[in-house]
């Protein structure tokens, strides 16, 4: 079967944060592994009611195929939304509904990149795009990432000597608002040179926002598309972490030319985004209901991240730096590169806490002294003893107390 392979499955592989979540899984172990909303705030009572409404009342449609662009309505709405929260200068047009932002991925892998292309990433970067720009065949280009997300001089290094070498990237990707996986926000001026240093390279900005709209803390900062004069940036909006995300919605936004070949891409792929999830979404929207949900989202995730700093500051050694996140779902820590975080991993399991190792998270293969943590999915005292514990195996870990049994398993340090 092998020899019948693509090219492109050849390079597939269990994604390695899959393999750890499945440890993690277990009820006995507080887990800050996850990405995932808590299903405790999960709108369950309004989406029966609509759900019922929209088959009921509108089932000739809801069931029936859609167009690939998505349903106009819906559409509609998040155009106005982008224009009125966001302050995008877009229409419906320029909005394209797709089975989650994975989708809108996957497309613009099959728009823009021909194997071998080079392309831009921070390191770290997202690991759910870079796996699915690995499988294009891409060829990948790293750009450092500060506590303001990617530097601005390292891009210009890189493009500078890139082009030097005839390698024209064709977009970087990046996630400028509460980073996954470091948390971080990128500031105006870092994001209005990015865009010009785009202009200057004639390359598009691929700008991914999950999180932009659960923020804690703070003034909002422009997204980096509504600065966008010239159509150079591709935007990706989703339902997932603001409404629910097993009704797989989301937005691409982007110019008509480019729209359009996402279209012709998407009917290849599945034809149209599910008519039935598009009209219960846009009903949950036209009902009201969406921004009292998001408060909610906010006040419960806000309570939380301000537990998990403090559990943090009190428990982890000094020697070990982390992110305070505004926002989003995630903070990042980076230990002294004497620590292997992949190796403290089997430690941490054995402590009953699990984080998501950050080494799969860049794509040079560095890295290899950091680990995500997710504040969204665990209790308030999951949190607190939690982090009490991790920080006892961080301390275990720079004193070098992990030591291999003979059998070349893990112990408890004593
Ligand atoms: C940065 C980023 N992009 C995209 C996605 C995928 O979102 P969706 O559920 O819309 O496919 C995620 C999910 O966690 C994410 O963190």
């Amino acid at each position: 079967m092998e020899s019948l392979l693509s090219v492109r499955a050849k390079t597939m592989k269990a994604s390695e944060i899959r393999e750890l979540l499945k440890l993690t899984q277990r009820k006995d172990i507080i887990s800050f592994a996850g990405g995932l909303p808590n299903p405790q705030l999960f709108p369950k009572e309004q989406m029966a009611e609509i759900a019922k409404d929209v088959i009921m009342d509108q089932g000739d449609h809801s069931l029936q195929y859609g167009t690939t662009e998505g349903y106009s309505k819906f559409r509609e709405a998040i155009a106005e939304r982008l224009q009125k929260n966001f302050g995008m200068d877009v229409n419906s047009h320029n909005v394209q509904i797709t089975s989650g932002s994975q989708q809108g991925l996957d497309l613009l892998t099959k728009v823009f990149v021909n194997r071998g292309d080079p392309i831009i990433v921070g390191n770290p970067t997202y690991l759910g795009a870079a796996n699915v720009f690995a499988a294009a065949g891409v060829k990948f280009e790293t750009v450092q990432v500060d506590g303001e997300g990617m530097n601005p001089d390292d891009l210009e290094e890189k493009l500078r000597v890139m082009t030097h070498h005839g390698e024209n990237p064709k977009f970087m990707y990046l996630v400028p608002t509460f980073d996954n996986p470091t948390g971080v926000t990128m500031p105006t001026n870092r994001r209005k040179k990015i865009l010009d240093i785009a202009h200057e390279y004639d390359m598009l900005v691929v700008e991914d926002d999950p999180y932009s709209e659960l923020r804690y803390e703070g003034d909002p900062v422009k997204s980096i598309k509504s600065m966008d004069k010239e159509g150079r940036v591709i935007y990706f909006g989703t339902i997932s972490k603001i409404m629910t995300p097993g009704l797989r919605l989301a937005w691409t936004v982007a110019s008509e030319p480019i729209i359009e070949k996402f279209t012709y891409a998407k009917q290849n792929s599945d034809l149209c985004t599910s008519a039935l999830n598009q009209r219960i979404a846009f009903e949950f929207m036209d009902r009201g209901y969406l921004e009292p949900h998001i408060q909610k989202i906010i006040d419960m995730y806000k309570r939380k991240r301000t537990l998990f700093l403090k559990g943090m500051d009190e428990h982890f050694p000094e020697e070990v730096k982390y992110t305070r996140p505004d926002g989003g779902l995630f903070s990042w820590a980076i230990c002294p590169p004497e620590v292997d975080t992949t190796e403290m991993f089997k430690y941490a399991i054995r402590a009953k806490v699990a984080y998501v190792t950050g080494k799969p998270f860049h794509v040079d293969g560095s890295g290899n002294n950091t680990l995500r943590l997710n504040f969204s999915m665990p209790s308030d005292e999951q949190i607190e003893s939690g982090l009490e514990t991790l920080g006892q195996v961080l301390r275990d870990a720079l004193a070098h107390s992990i030591k291999d049994t003979e059998e070349g398993d893990f112990m408890m340090a004593p």
